[in-house]
């Protein structure tokens, strides 16, 4: 047994005993001895475990679940105490066996499966089913895996039943806890779910991917304190012993997991009936019903409902819908079919503190999760890829709610600055990503839901309503929503829809696919360049892909080569009343000659009227020319106000990619001194914000650019004053615009009168006198301009105020200029005593965004990551916000390196992965930006003092 010890001399040629003894090299001998035993069992194991699972590779290793077992029905039971955060829960879940298996498996996370009464499968009707000889958690898929004694058999029904252990969690996901202080100041605790996308199997396992759809019977038990909701009406209570109520519901109907919803809560309600028969009840907290703080929120939803039941032209297929406003919440709201949960601030509104915008977002998001109820909760998508459907359409639907709900509002030329602006200085880079993405992993599926399907999916179906018209569209949706009901969809489905109602409607030769699919399978847009020959009335248009940074380069290939099927609209200075003419520009042609109807030499075109196509334009610069003389004079408003902003967005961003010289950007703001519409200022102070962030903490260039912006600002300053403006929503918040721009380009009157009020606020107590809508002003304004006195005052108050006058505050906390008060703020918002802990990260985005704020929320960032990848990496939208905020700024090779140090030392950013990404092209752009246009700035605005 020595011979393994031999070393054979090359040298001598014979074998040479190294005088192993036992005594000098027995450990020796043990440990060979060992080293072989154990390679022998390893390979036993791998032998053992490898004939055990088959040839085949083990399903739990996959990400996604294996399509042999099809849910059809869930029984869940769970009993929530709201003393000691425990839950104890049942479901017996009913499963045909598409394919035989061996295994069930099936989502669940963050739970104990019952060691007691382990999970059991059975035959439906009695009959005989395999056993369950073990099971286990594959934790990495959150899955739990039954092994069973034999295959189930094909086309049989089984009942799988498990029995686990959970918490009412603290992180605001799953079943999880809330609490508000009443009016008694007792705590009061709530427990409510929140699970799209991956969450449900966190409150129970289940077949947590949206195509598995199934009924469900839902019983919740509690203690008697408190009432019971669940998507259905409540069908029976039972008292239990140990004085638990059970509450069963209604059996709901077919729909994803995700769309499951429960929660228990000592809230009170407001409802009324639609004219169609659905019951619509408003809970919140008892305080908040009875100041009436739900009625605004009734009156819409009821109305919406109606409307849309009649526009999709299928009627709302529950009896009720509950919308129960939390005090704390991931998002702003969810759209569970039945019962719908919100942010307090975004459900909620108070009639006392009256304010156009609060009521139009109330209204939207309304608007927007009732427009699921049909796009997304009817027809769901079949996989996470397609996750823009349902919250692309849900972002365009609910502008035809709100119009509805408001004409007077005049919504649509909202669109642009709500919808569009935005997202397309995200999809001008490289690291952005189509609307239509492949998925993966689970981060995928976290990552996916960001401006990308929202605002460019809304933006697209908007251009697509454009161009095949509304009634066309709306024949198509019903079709599509009414063949597709209790089911599951994919996009070219909708397509083919659209081309045959256009191909009936006599579009011919429309072919949806081709066109949307330039849309949705490849990132980007293009810009098109549109270049006038002004003898012959003709122009020269030209599409491109449009980057931001010129210099970066496109690394994803696109099978469709970044070209797109443009619908190109355009009018002549002299048919502006008109309605537009339509030309495509197809992803094969090249340069294209179209002839203007009716353009004069010395007149303008405009093109993409009421920014309706999801593209830019580039004009020659006599074009350029003639649109920034008409703006200067009295007929600017025959441009619409929509097309006024884009007008300015556009000319920025081209000069930020290059294609257009600043000079010509800057000469397109001048005009703003004349206008008075919030719509144009709101797009061009967005466009301009760039330039902010990139060079504001420059000195010079900052005392030359704040008196430029307060000149273009004073005349709509002093028209409209502080003494609040009533009418329209256009006057309304056109003043609260005029008025916060002001003060933030320091106007001395505006921020004389804004301390003035705050300061009142201070020496009574009182802030009654401070209209709702001015307050964000108000209060911003003199924390900036004032000092430790004015932000322990509103920290103070901050702490005692409810939720909506807490949002305006949190805000304005951060506008102090002082950088300790900023360290210190930081730090208090970590701590969820004192911040909310869907709030903390607001804290840092708003510092991020102070101009002396950036490297006091970088520093906090690194030095606090591994605080919020812990909290709050469940969610890319808290993770996307905060880089995106804190990195604005970056525009130095010093911020570069920073942030690349930070990354090397991170390599795992969880669902902050893409906005590192974005961070770091936006970095390196703007360090582009400022080599190339900063002097050229200083001398325009020079020039301009
Ligand atoms: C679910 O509840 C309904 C009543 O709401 C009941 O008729 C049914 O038996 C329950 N179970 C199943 C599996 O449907
Ligand atoms: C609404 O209708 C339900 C029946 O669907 C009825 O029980 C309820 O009393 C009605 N509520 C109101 C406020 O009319
Ligand atoms: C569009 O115009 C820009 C700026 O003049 C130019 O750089 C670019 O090459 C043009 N693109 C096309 C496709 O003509
Ligand atoms: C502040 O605004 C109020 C309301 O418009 C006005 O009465 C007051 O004169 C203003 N004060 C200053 C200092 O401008
Ligand atoms: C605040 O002042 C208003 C008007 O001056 C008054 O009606 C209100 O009662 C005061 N509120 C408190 C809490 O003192
Ligand atoms: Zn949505």
């Amino acid at each position: 047994m020595s011979g393994i010890l031999k070393r054979y001399s090359m040298r001598s040629g014979k074998v040479h005993d190294e005088s192993c003894t036992w005594d000098k090299c027995g450990v020796k001998v043990v440990f060979a001895v060992c080293v072989t035993l154990l390679c022998i069992g390893l390979i036993l194991i791998i032998v053992f475990e490898t004939q055990r699972a088959g040839p085949a590779p083990k399903p739990w290793k996959q990400f996604r679940l294996p399509d042999t077992l099809i849910p059809v029905h869930y029984d869940v039971e769970v009993q929530a105490d709201l003393t000691t955060f425990d839950l104890i829960g049942r479901v017996d879940i009913s499963v045909r066996c598409a394919t035989p298996t061996s295994y069930v498996i099936l989502h669940s996370s963050e739970q104990e499966i019952d060691r007691n009464s382990a999970p059991t499968v059975r035959g439906s009707d009695g009959r005989n089913a395999p056993t369950v000889t073990s099971w286990f958690l594959f934790p990495e898929n959150e899955f739990l895996v039954l092994e069973l004694s034999e295959n189930l058999k094909e086309g049989e029904l089984y009942i799988v039943t498990i029995n686990f252990n959970g918490a009412v969690r603290a992180a605001l996901n799953g079943f999880y806890r809330s609490s508000y202080v009443n009016e008694q100041g007792q705590t009061r605790y709530l427990g409510i779910t929140d699970f799209q996308p991956q969450d449900a199997r966190k409150a129970y396992p289940c077949f947590d991917e949206p195509a598995f759809k199934a009924t469900f019977n839902v019983t919740v038990v509690h203690q008697p304190e408190y009432t019971a909701l669940s998507n259905m009406p409540r069908e029976s209570t039972e008292i239990r012993g140990g004085g638990w109520v059970a509450d069963k519901f209604q059996k709901m109907i077919r729909m994803p997991t995700y769309l499951l919803a429960f929660g228990v809560s000592d809230f009170d309600s407001i409802g009324s009936n639609t004219s169609t028969g659905i019951e619509t009840r408003i809970w919140a907290r008892p305080e908040y019903i009875a100041a009436g703080m739900g009625d605004f929120g009734l009156d819409v939803a009821n109305r919406v409902v109606v409307y849309f039941e009649d526009y999709f032209g299928v009627p709302f297929p529950l009896p009720k819908i509950d919308h129960i406003a939390l005090p704390d919440f991931n998002s702003g709201a969810m759209e569970n079919w039945g019962l719908i949960t919100y942010r307090e601030t975004r459900l909620l509104y108070d009639t006392n503190a009256p304010s156009a915008e609060v009521r139009k977002a109330t209204a939207r998001i309304i608007a927007h999760e009732l427009a699921h109820m049909w796009f997304g909760n009817l027809v769901t998508m079949e996989w996470w890829d397609g996750t823009w459907l349902n919250e692309g359409f849900a972002s365009y639907i609910q502008y035809k709610g709100l119009d509805f709900v408001d004409p007077g509002m005049n919504v649509m030329e909202h669109f642009a600055y709500d919808r569009s602006q935005s997202v397309m200085v995200d999809d001008s880079l490289t690291s952005s990503n189509p609307v239509y993405r492949p998925i993966t992993t689970a981060d995928d599926v976290t990552q996916v839901f960001g401006s990308i399907i929202y605002s460019k999916g809304a933006s697209i179906l908007r251009m697509l309503e454009n161009f095949i018209g509304e009634e066309t569209f709306k024949k198509a949706l019903k079709n599509y929503l009414s063949k597709n009901a209790y089911g599951n969809a994919v996009q070219d489905q909708l397509w083919a829809e659209l081309t045959t109602a256009a191909r009936e409607d006599g579009q011919t030769d429309l072919d949806v696919k081709a066109v949307m699919d330039t849309w949705t399978v490849q990132m980007g847009y293009p810009v098109v360049n549109m270049t006038r020959d002004y003898t012959r009335g003709t122009a020269e248009v030209a599409q491109q892909h449009f980057l931001v940074d010129s210099a970066a380069t496109v690394s994803v290939p696109s099978e469709l080569g970044y070209r797109w099927y443009i619908p190109l609209t355009y009018l002549t200075q002299a048919n502006l009343a008109n309605s537009p003419v339509q030309t495509w520009m197809a992803p094969d042609e090249g340069t294209k000659v179209i002839t203007l109807q009716g353009a004069s030499a010395n007149e303008f075109v405009l093109a993409n009227i009421n920014h309706a196509g999801f593209y830019r334009v580039n004009y020659d610069p006599t074009n350029w020319q003639l649109l920034a003389d008409h703006l200067n004079s009295d007929a600017f408003e025959d441009i619409p106000a929509d097309n006024r902003g884009t007008l300015v967005d556009d000319a920025f961003n081209l000069a930020r990619a290059g294609m257009l010289d600043l000079t010509t950007a800057m000469s397109m703001t001048q005009y703003l001194v004349r206008d008075r519409h919030f719509i144009p200022w709101s797009m061009a102070l967005r466009a301009t914000g760039y330039i902010e962030n990139v060079v504001g903490s420059v000195t010079e260039i900052s005392n030359l650019w704040q008196p430029y912006m307060r000149q273009l600002i004073s005349p709509f300053y002093e028209d409209v004053g502080w003494t609040l403006q009533e009418g329209d929503y256009n006057t309304e918040v056109g003043q609260v615009e005029a008025l916060s721009t002001a003060c933030k380009y320091g106007n001395g009157r505006c921020v004389n009168n804004a301390t003035m009020m705050f300061d009142q606020w201070m020496n009574t107590n009182n802030n009654s006198h401070i209209p709702e809508r001015l307050k964000s002003t108000v209060y911003c304004t003199a924390i900036k301009h004032g000092g430790n006195l004015e932000w322990d005052f509103a920290w103070q108050e901050y702490l005692s105020a409810e939720a909506s006058e807490q949002t305006l505050l949190i805000s304005a906390l951060a506008c102090t200029q002082d950088i300790d008060i900023l360290n210190t703020y930081l730090e208090r918002s970590q701590d969820d005593s004192l911040v909310r802990r869907q709030n903390g990260p607001l804290v840092v985005r708003y510092i991020g965004r102070n101009s002396v704020g950036k490297s006091v929320a970088w520093s906090f960032l690194r030095d606090n990551w591994d605080f919020y990848f812990d909290t709050y990496d469940g969610t890319s939208f808290t993770m996307t916000g905060i880089v995106e905020d804190v990195t604005s700024q970056f525009s130095t090779q010093e911020d570069l390196d920073e942030l690349e140090t930070f990354l090397a030392a991170h390599p795992n950013q969880g669902t902050a992965t893409q906005a590192f990404s974005q961070a770091v092209e936006n970095t390196q752009a703007n360090i582009r930006w400022r080599r190339d246009n900063e002097d050229k700035l200083r001398t325009w605005l020079q020039a301009q003092a």
